[in-house]
């Protein structure tokens, strides 16, 4: 029996308000926490900073650059945070088009064009389809989030691949979206709460590399807002895909 089928029983609502209540508390807990590590930095940095012009010193440019680079955290930390309440809550209207495929996907790999060439990593694409029906902006915003993920997280000299087609998954017809890479993959451990906000297999990593740790939750619950999903499947030491599913109107 799936989790949608069980009937509404008042012990069954009474055990979802526990259960959306402890994750509410979590997730105050986890923003405060991920609020105050740069916060506490730039705090530490400004202090020093003061302390030296007071003392007649210039101040240092590298304890500057520490400011800007925490600040800066604070800032995607909370514009991501907006971001997904308001494709959570549903306030900010999906527009729906038909999108040239093969057009959107060549505009988000130019954009991260840059990143490969730094990482010396190849981005390559193919579509069997041509339109898909989405939102513009969330579509590049999930693609988006993919690739720069894939790119991340992969060694140097890894490829990667974006490809457009249809299946038949549960007896529905689907579009769907794949970004696969040929990095370390996943272990099996990580990949059920890989979508959860702030989940990361390497905080230290994640946020060294300006990451929020909130990507893959806006990805999931943009896909839910286009009544698709999104899948992850990875094998450790061959590599990642993650599937975006979007429902096959025609
Ligand atoms: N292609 C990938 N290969 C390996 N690990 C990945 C990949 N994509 C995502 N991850 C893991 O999933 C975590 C969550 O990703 P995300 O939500 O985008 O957060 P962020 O990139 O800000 O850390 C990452 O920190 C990383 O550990
Ligand atoms: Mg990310």
């Amino acid at each position: 029996m799936t989790s949608d089928s069980v009937p509404p029983t008042d012990a069954n609502v009474i055990e979802a308000l526990k259960k959306a209540e402890k994750m509410r508390i979590e997730f105050v807990a986890n923003v405060s926490h991920e609020l105050r590590t740069p916060l506490t930095s730039i705090k530490g940095y400004t202090e020093t900073i003061l302390q030296d012009v007071e003392e007649g010193k210039t101040a240092d440019p590298e304890f500057l650059k520490i400011i800007l680079k925490n600040s800066n955290r604070l800032l995607a930390l909370i514009n991501d945070l907006l971001d997904l309440s308001a494709i959570e809550s549903g306030a900010d209207e999906l527009h729906r088009s038909e999108l040239d495929t093969a057009e959107i996907t060549a505009h988000v790999i130019k954009h991260l064009e840059r990143f490969a060439e730094s990482k010396q990593t190849l981005v390559e694409f193919k579509a069997d389809i041509d339109v898909v029906l989405a939102d513009p902006k969330r579509l590049d915003q999930v693609m988006t989030n993919l690739i720069d993920n894939a790119i991340k997280y992969c060694p140097p000299k890894s490829k990667i691949m974006v490809s457009w087609s249809k299946e038949i998954r549960n007896q529905k017809k689907w579009i769907a979206l794949r970004v696969s890479d040929n990095g370390l993959g996943i272990p099996v451990h990580h990949l059920d709460r890989l979508f959860e906000r702030f989940y990361r297999m390497d905080k230290g990593r994640s946020r060294e590399m300006g990451g929020t740790g909130l990507g893959l939750s806006i990805v999931k619950h943009i896909m839910q807002r286009h009544d698709g999903q999104v899948l992850v499947d990875s094998t450790v030491g061959s590599g990642t895909t993650f599937i975006c599913l979007f429902p096959d109107h025609q």
